[in-house]
């Protein structure tokens, strides 16, 4: 069988440096915030370009611990794109702000920035970019509206560790990046954990203590914090796959380049990648007109492709009142019904990508 993500394969290939890094902690006697997660935190900082980053539980809460520190809560509207997964838009709710859903762009799935324009009302406190499949959102325009408009840029960075916006990894173009080490991520834990990165240090030190009920460093709590700590064992993994991260990359690009090359003539759409770009391929996302069918097929033959998302969030019942007034999400309902996340992961040999090849092609051309 095969699976659009493996994150046990993963595990395996680096089996023997994990096992010595879960052993060591095990040896140790600091479970919670000891030298594996402060070491993790300089090393994933250094590889996203930004002067800080601070492990927390995962990424959900990595994006709501955002908001707090920008201090953006009841009352407050944040844009973020329908298209995307729940997690962005529960994170919005934890925070207590008014997640308000707009549209994507149809070129590359990624917010649109004329939709984001309309939706801006006087509440509006903040921008959440999400990098979807592993491609960065249009930045530039994200970044000049927000200025225009005194806005703060948030990036969901949960699906593109490591992705390349213009010479920059996406995290550090914005004023905070939010990730998740959710175990199917391109930078994956065992177990659930996240990041929030910046380089602006007041954010950073407010981070730092919510992430802990709020404490100084005498424990006492100044602002009402929460637990939402990286633990020792999770970044001890972590540690051994970042240096690892790039050739994984490289290797789902690698996996990308066949799939477009071998899919060319067929009545389906590969994924569209953005010049000055590099997608990190988190999921390899075509857009089909007969999803149920070849699914369906797909399975038969014992490839199960994901569906990244059929319903986005504006259709979700407690997300229905969301949407800015006058708002119409075409694209988004569009792509809904089309999407098929084919199986890509470093750990993907060559022959189940020559299955995964001949049993589409079987498909159109049978
Ligand atoms: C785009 C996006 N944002 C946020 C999250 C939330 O991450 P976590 O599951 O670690 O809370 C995810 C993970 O599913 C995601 O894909």
């Amino acid at each position: 069988m095969i699976f659009f993500s493996n994150p046990k394969a993963q595990y395996l290939a680096y089996k023997n440096e994990i096992d010595a890094a879960i052993e060591n902690v095990l040896s140790g006697t600091q479970f919670i915030l000891g030298q594996n997660v402060a070491s993790f935190e300089e090393e994933f900082a250094k590889y996203i370009g930004t002067d800080h980053a601070i492990g927390v539980g995962n990424g959900t809460d990595a994006i709501c611990l955002a908001l707090n520190a920008l201090d953006i809560g009841p009352g407050n509207e944040v844009i973020a794109p329908s298209y995307t997964a729940v997690a962005t838009i529960a994170a919005i709710k934890m925070a207590g702000a008014i997640p308000v859903l707009v549209d994507i762009d149809p070129n590359y799935y990624t917010l649109s920035p004329e939709a984001i324009e309309q939706a801006v009302t006087e509440q509006t406190r903040a921008i959440i970019a999400v990098h979807l499949y592993g491609q960065s959102a249009d930045m530039n325009k994200v970044l000049t509206i927000a200025k225009r408009q005194k806005l703060k840029v948030i990036e969901d960075c949960a699906q593109a560790h490591g992705a390349i916006y213009e010479n920059k990894r996406v995290g550090s173009i914005g004023d905070i990046g939010c990730f998740s080490f959710y175990p199917t991520k391109n930078l994956g834990a065992l177990g659930d954990g996240g990041a929030v990165v910046t380089s602006d240090g007041v954010i950073a030190s407010h981070i730092y203590k919510l992430r802990e009920y709020g404490w100084d460093e005498n424990r006492i709590s100044q602002k009402s914090g929460r637990n939402s700590r990286l633990d020792e064992l999770q970044a001890a993994v972590l540690r051994v796959k970042l240096p690892y991260l790039d050739a994984d990359t490289k290797k789902r690009k690698k996996i990308a380049e066949n799939y477009d090359k071998a899919f060319q003539s067929l009545p389906l759409v590969c994924p569209p990648v953005r010049d000055r770009c590099s997608h990190v391929y988190h999921l390899y996302v075509i857009t089909v007109n007969n999803r149920n069918e070849l699914v369906q097929f797909l399975k038969q033959n014992n490839i199960f492709p994901g569906i990244h998302y059929s319903t986005p969030v504006h259709k979700m019942p407690t997300y229905t009142d969301s949407l800015p007034i006058g708002a119409n999400l075409t694209q988004t309902d569009f792509l809904a019904d089309k999407v098929v996340s084919l199986p890509i992961y470093p750990e993907l040999g060559t022959n189940e990508q020559d299955r995964v090849i001949s049993t589409i092609r079987e498909f159109y051309l049978p």
